[in-house]
């Protein structure tokens, strides 16, 4: 039964019951959505919050004086200022994306533009496509350079080798806050702490992390964050890029058209104030709606107890996985310093044919590289099987899934 493990502390069925998608029966079977990392659910305070924009204020942003305009633009602020009070930080320092590989790449292409050929970028083995693949592109127009710390054989980004990868002409240093392949969570305060040390900056991409609740971004003391709507039981096609106000203000923009501008001639044009500089034409404006909600809605859970609960699915999840023969574990073995993210491989059998098994169990799980595949290559792996959870999962999904494994173990070998 769905929420069995209902405790004191933390009501499993109730978080369950605000996403409908998670009691249906879909091709005759249940939903055990287990591929959070990839896209989470939708509660209804979304649902409902785009539909009433949808329905009662849909008009564009910051042009209309017609009353469904002046709607609109009250909505879409509101929006910011939720998404601000979830990050700790004032609104205006908030600006909305089309994704997080969107703020990423605003950040190379506007940030980078201010560097120097031999500046040099430090990113990490483990981190998604998305925080590697804008830095290329970088380095091929601006003459950049790109350093690259090792992921131990636990999984987590190698923190004793930054004394020796940070130079002086390190500017800036970018890394994933959790892995999407291994969980492990970054010690931000030692990076900062070292990065400080030779005047680079720390943008970190929160995109595994966000979804595990609000976060304080200056105590933190870094100065870039990004993440992803739909990640955080949000839409699909928004994100968020978080910078301090001081490095938003020297940047140049990254996209041309509406609302970015203070005036515009043929001669010259010049750029409104942040956030509205990086924010050209019409915004996704139902979506970010929808991510101020999402963002609203994670603030009314206790995550002392979801994380708790994301931490004892974890535990059952290792254990049961660890009693079929041939599992390999990726990741942090403990609970400490990790999120609710865990790979394996199944000896002999490709995690394609381990997610397929598990769909025919009504189980949703990723399978292959998961966008990393320097960390791949790092354990000389084509891929694994990706479990990513949510506060609204119950020890049904574990079991369904450890279900799965062992009938893939029986079967396919
Ligand atoms: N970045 C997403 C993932 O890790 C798509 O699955």
């Amino acid at each position: 039964m769905a929420g069995a493990e209902h405790s004191m502390s933390f009501d499993v069925a109730a978080v369950r019951r605000q996403f409908p998608i998670l009691s249906e029966i879909i091709d005759g079977l249940p939903v055990h959505y287990l591929d959070n990392g990839a896209s989470a659910q939708t509660p209804l305070a979304v649902i409902d919050a785009v539909r009433h924009y949808e329905t009662t204020s849909r008009a564009n942003v910051l042009r209309g004086v017609h009353r469904l305009a002046e709607r609109a633009t009250e909505a879409y602020e509101n929006a910011r200022a939720e998404v601000a009070k979830f990050l700790g930080v004032q609104p205006m320092e908030v600006i909305f994306t089309g994704g997080c590989t969107a703020a990423i790449n605003l950040v190379a292409y506007s940030y980078g533009s201010l560097l120097k050929p031999g500046d040099r970028i430090l990113l990490s083995e483990l981190e998604h496509h998305s925080n590697i693949v804008p830095w290329q592109l970088l380095r091929a127009r601006s003459g950049i350079e790109i350093d690259v710390i090792p992921v131990t054989e636990d999984g987590r980004i190698d923190l004793t080798q930054l004394p020796r990868l940070l130079t002086p002409k390190t500017r800036l240093v970018s890394l994933a806050h959790v892995s999407n392949v291994t969980g492990a969570l970054l010690d931000v305060r030692a990076v900062v702490a070292a990065a400080k040390s030779v005047g680079a900056r720390v943008m970190l991409d929160g995109a595994q992390r966000a979804p595990h609740g609000p976060l304080d971004l200056p105590s933190l003391g870094i100065d870039f964050y990004v993440f992803a709507g739909h990640k955080a039981y949000g839409p699909n096609g928004i994100g968020i890029l978080w910078g301090k106000p001081e490095l938003l203000d020297a940047m140049p923009p990254f996209m041309g058209g509406g609302s970015m501008i203070g005036r515009v001639t043929f001669a010259e044009t010049t750029w409104a104030p942040s956030p509205r500089r990086f924010e050209a034409g019409t915004p996704a404006i139902g979506p970010a709606i929808g991510l101020g909600a999402a963002c609203t809605w994670m603030q009314s859970l206790d995550w002392t107890a979801a994380h708790d609960h994301e931490m004892s699915l974890v535990q059952r999840l290792m254990d049961g996985l660890q009693k079929v023969d041939g599992t390999r574990l990726f990741g942090p073995a403990s609970l400490q310093n990790r999120y609710p993210v865990v790979s394996f491989m199944l000896e002999g059998v490709h995690p394609h044919d381990v997610a397929q098994t598990l769909d025919s169990f009504g189980v949703a799980v990723r399978a292959g590289h998961h966008c990393a595949q320097p960390l791949m290559d790092r354990f000389d792996l084509d891929g694994t099987t990706r479990v990513s959870m949510a506060p609204y999962n119950d020890n049904t999904d574990i079991d369904a899934l450890l279900a799965g494994v062992a009938h893939a173990a029986r079967t396919l070998r």
